[in-house]
């Protein structure tokens, strides 16, 4: 098992929902953290660099990641979260959500990871991507938000060829429904009785941590995970 004790993790969209999750379990396993968000919040963690980043933003990011690098020593793991979805019939999702799914989602993990890597050559790392369902498969009324997700499991893919030869790991974690805010954004028509027939942002936290705590010796590409009371869509 690997040991994650004094390592050094940034997380983006660590405000709320899985980003915290996972934050705050690392955090109990001794990591140091840099944590991203438009909030910019600590989560009244110890050995934390918070700062209020927009993920659309490649320069907040490097900043963060520079600050990040200088007080621990270099990063070790970059966990691009930050995520936004809304639905509905592809000519009836507005201009703003479109651009905001592909430039948050998308760009964001592009930013994220490319922040990051410079502090992360040289030492044991992992990618892991928070990716989606809609990441594997095309979902009915989801298809900009498909696009987004099926960008970041490419995007991580492929970057595990280049990387592996490095010591680096890449991972994509393909989850479906959560119960965090974002499972009651525009568009999906939930009511707030589907949450608890969800997963908790906990359960997707704990396969990030079992991927990162595997001995160094192999990786996991991707998970797919689903909570028992959706469908497997074939
Ligand atoms: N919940 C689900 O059912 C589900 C299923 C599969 C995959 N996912 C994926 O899991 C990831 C996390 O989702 P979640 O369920 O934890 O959502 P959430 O509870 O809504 O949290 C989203 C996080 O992203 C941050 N964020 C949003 N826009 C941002 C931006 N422009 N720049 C920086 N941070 C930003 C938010 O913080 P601020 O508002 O403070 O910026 C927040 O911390 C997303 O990528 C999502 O696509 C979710």
């Amino acid at each position: 098992m690997t040991d994650l004790t004094g390592k050094t993790a940034v997380i983006t969209g660590a405000s709320r929902g899985i980003g915290a999750a996972v934050a705050r379990m690392l955090h109990d396993r001794g990591m140091n953290l840099g944590l991203a968000s438009r909030r910019g919040d600590d989560l009244g963690l110890e050995r934390v660099v918070a700062r209020p980043v927009d993920v659309r933003d490649l320069d907040a990011l490097v900043g963060l990641c520079d600050e990040v690098a200088d007080r621990f020593g270099g990063i070790d793991v970059v966990i691009p979260n930050a995520g936004v979805g809304a639905y509905g019939s592809f000519l009836d999702l507005s201009r703003e959500f479109l651009d905001e799914m592909l430039d948050v989602n998308l760009k964001g993990t592009v930013y994220a990871i490319r922040a990051a890597l410079p502090h992360m050559l040289g030492r044991q790392g992992d990618v892991i991507t928070v990716a989606s369902e809609a990441g594997r498969r095309g979902l009915p009324y989801e298809a900009v938000y498909c696009a987004s997700k099926f960008g970041q499991v490419g995007l991580t893919a492929a970057l595990d060829h280049e990387l592996r030869e490095q010591g680096i790991r890449c991972t994509n974690i393909c989850p479906g429904g959560v119960a965090t805010d974002f499972a009651l954004e525009p568009g999906r028509g939930r009511t707030t009785d589907v949450l608890p027939g969800m997963m908790t942002a906990e359960d997707v936290a704990e396969v990030i941590v079992f991927a990162l705590e595997r001995p160094r010796h192999f990786r996991i590409l991707e998970t797919a995970l689903r909570p028992m009371t959706e469908g497997s869509w074939g």
